[in-house]
């Protein structure tokens, strides 16, 4: 490309700061989904007024999409005593909540379509998503409007269990042992026969949960090939995204290049005039050496069909 040197850096600049290394890993981090559904309920708490122990949706970014997840805030007490039903999640009473805490917040999360996030889970591999991820998640109260109050809380259930129902969300396994996943947070998956034909999972603590069944032959060979597959639709999705992120910024850099390179050229003009005035004879060979470019750049400026897109 024959770009002036201005444009080109500042179109280098623009495609560094559209495209940074950590974006590649924006739809694939499980933690990052978690903080972003996490400080998406905080702030439903601080803009509206609302009650405890009342579920309520909370609107999620668009750069987690197909994501949802519901909020019930509580005293601990009252968890401890009555438990609490959220999105698929019941809890029993009975509950102890680590490090003390007199309020909390509860967010469950239906991780739907960004469920493959977990795909590259540690030792995922040898098994097979069969439902959406679904995450239970507590934390401390306070921390919604004080920064400097670590959020999390750990807790577990000692009289009933926690329950997951999945029916409705899990996808048909024929003749596969159907298993439920904790996926622990020291990256750990802990498996357990899933109850009620294949629908429900119990658990003691807080966290993300799906169903699985093995991959058929879980041997060493197929099993490498199951990671294979894995990887492979994790790859898939990074070169989406990489790909949209570069041709997003192609086009936000050839905008910014159009512009640039128009105001150069109306500055430039501008001085040849000026100087058109004061010397005749360097008029004609600077005018003539600078019009092919910037025509070039008019025939091509953007601005032009945007004037056109809205008039039909
Ligand atoms: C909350 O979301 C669920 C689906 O995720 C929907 O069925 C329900 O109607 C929503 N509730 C409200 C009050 O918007
Ligand atoms: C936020 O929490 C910290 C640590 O608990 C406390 O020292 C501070 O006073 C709190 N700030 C506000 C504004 O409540
Ligand atoms: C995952 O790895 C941990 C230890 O690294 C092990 O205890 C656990 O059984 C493994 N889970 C699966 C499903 O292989
Ligand atoms: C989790 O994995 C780590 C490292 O592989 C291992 O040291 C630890 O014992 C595992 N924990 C459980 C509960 O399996
Ligand atoms: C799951 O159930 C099978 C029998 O159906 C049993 O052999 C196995 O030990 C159970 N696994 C767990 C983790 O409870």
């Amino acid at each position: 490309m024959a770009l002036p040197l201005g444009p080109r850096f500042l179109f280098l600049l623009l495609i560094q700061a559209l495209v940074p290394p950590s974006s590649l890993q924006l739809h694939l981090d499980p933690g990052l989904i978690d903080r972003i559904v996490r400080d998406s309920a905080f702030r439903s708490y601080l803009v509206d007024h609302q009650k405890t122990a009342v579920v309520y949706n909370v609107s999620l970014p668009p750069s987690i999409p197909g994501v949802s997840a519901a909020t019930v805030r509580f005293r601990t007490g009252s968890l401890r005593r009555h438990g609490a039903a959220v999105g698929e999640f019941r809890v029993a009473p009975g509950v102890v909540v680590r490090p003390r805490s007199r309020r909390l917040v509860v967010v469950a999360q239906n991780l739907g379509d960004l469920s493959s996030a977990y795909d590259g889970y540690r030792n995922i591999s040898g098994f097979r998503l069969v439902s959406p991820v679904l995450g239970l998640l507590f934390y401390r109260a306070a921390s919604v409007r004080n920064a400097s109050v670590p959020p999390e809380l750990e807790i577990l259930a000692t009289r009933g269990p926690i329950t997951v129902d999945f029916s409705g969300l899990a996808r048909c396994s024929r003749g596969s042992r159907v298993l439920c996943a904790l996926f622990e947070s020291d990256g750990n998956l802990s498996l357990s026969n899933a109850t009620r034909g294949g629908t429900m999972c119990r658990a003691r603590t807080q966290g993300h949960f799906a169903l699985v069944v093995e991959s058929a032959g879980s041997g060493g060979r197929s099993g490498g090939e199951t990671e294979m597959e894995m990887k492979l639709s994790g790859w898939k999705v990074v070169v989406v995204s990489v790909a949209a992120g570069a041709f997003s910024s192609v086009l936000l850099g050839l905008v910014a290049v159009a512009v640039v390179t128009a105001q150069r050229k109306r500055m430039r003009t501008a001085e040849m005039e000026r100087r058109a005035y004061e010397e005749e004879a360097l008029q004609v060979s600077m005018v003539g050496h600078v019009r092919a470019p910037t025509a070039a750049v008019v025939r091509t400026a953007p601005c032009l069909e945007n004037d056109v897109a809205p008039s039909w």
